[in-house]
């Protein structure tokens, strides 16, 4: 038998037409688009920007678009930037890992389930911050580099007969993030970062599995030990009190 290829990111370009099918492969994501705009505040004006990193179809543009900003999504999938952009993304192709956006340039920086999925998270981290203007938000989810989301995350969610479960070989544990290495990045770039750890609400999930709701609503919990989301704000340096 073929070995299972880990971290396959072809399955961003091969599934790219069901990226929003609410009981499809990126279910999942879109609730936790929805989680994410939560922490995302109106914005200033009409220019200004929130970056969306590594934005696949685009699962965000819904519930930014009433905030008023600029939505510009970068991805390296091709397909999945040509979906982000049918539903209205400003979506550029570049590698997370080098952004080809200017330093300050974004009121608001998301990256959410992507950070999983590089080697080396913690230089994405520097770049988000990178762009991010002072006072501006940056917001993250992924998992945790922990047994139970390697079991939890890996062995159950991708081999489960369940609508709405990412495809086998999507994650590959030993991508899975350092809590305190990701506040660590943060804080040597100016945001502090707190941390929540985010569940299904297990009526709606319920519901989901008996094919009588088509969304799940995620809430916050204690542990982070598993998915988790993290938002932090960057020093406004201009707003410290002069020697
Ligand atoms: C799990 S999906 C998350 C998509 C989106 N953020 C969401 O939550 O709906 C991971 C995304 O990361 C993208 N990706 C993986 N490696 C990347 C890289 N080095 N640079 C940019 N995008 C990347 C994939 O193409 C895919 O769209």
């Amino acid at each position: 038998m073929p070995r299972l290829v880990r971290n396959n990111l072809a399955v961003y370009d091969d599934l790219a037409d069901r990226w929003w099918d609410p009981r499809g492969p990126f279910a999942g994501l879109g609730w936790l688009a929805a989680s994410r705009a939560e922490q995302i505040r109106p914005a200033a004006n009409g220019s200004s920007v929130l970056v969306d990193i590594a934005c696949g179809g685009g699962l965000l543009q819904p519930y930014a678009a009433g905030k008023g900003y600029v939505h510009i999504g970068v991805d390296l999938s091709p397909r999945s930037l040509q979906v982000a952009r049918s539903h209205g993304v400003r979506a550029i192709r570049a590698d997370m890992n080098q952004l080809p956006l200017a330093d300050e340039c974004a009121e608001v920086v998301v990256a959410g389930e992507c950070l999983e999925h590089v080697p080396d998270p913690y230089q994405v981290v520097a770049e988000c911050c990178r762009i991010l203007k002072p006072g501006g938000v940056l917001i993250v989810d992924t998992a945790a580099n922990t047994v139970l989301a390697r079991v939890l995350g890996i062995t159950l969610l991708e081999n489960a007969p369940c609508p709405g479960t990412p495809p086998r070989g999507t994650h590959d544990h030993r991508l899975f993030v350092d809590r305190r290495r990701l506040i660590r990045t943060c804080a040597r770039h100016g945001v502090t970062m707190r941390l929540t750890g985010l569940r299904p609400r297990l009526l709606d999930l319920l519901l989901f599995l008996l094919r009588r709701r088509l969304a799940v609503k995620l809430v916050p919990m204690a542990w982070t030990g598993l998915l988790f989301q993290g938002v932090g704000t960057k020093a406004d340096t201009r707003l410290l009190p002069g020697p």
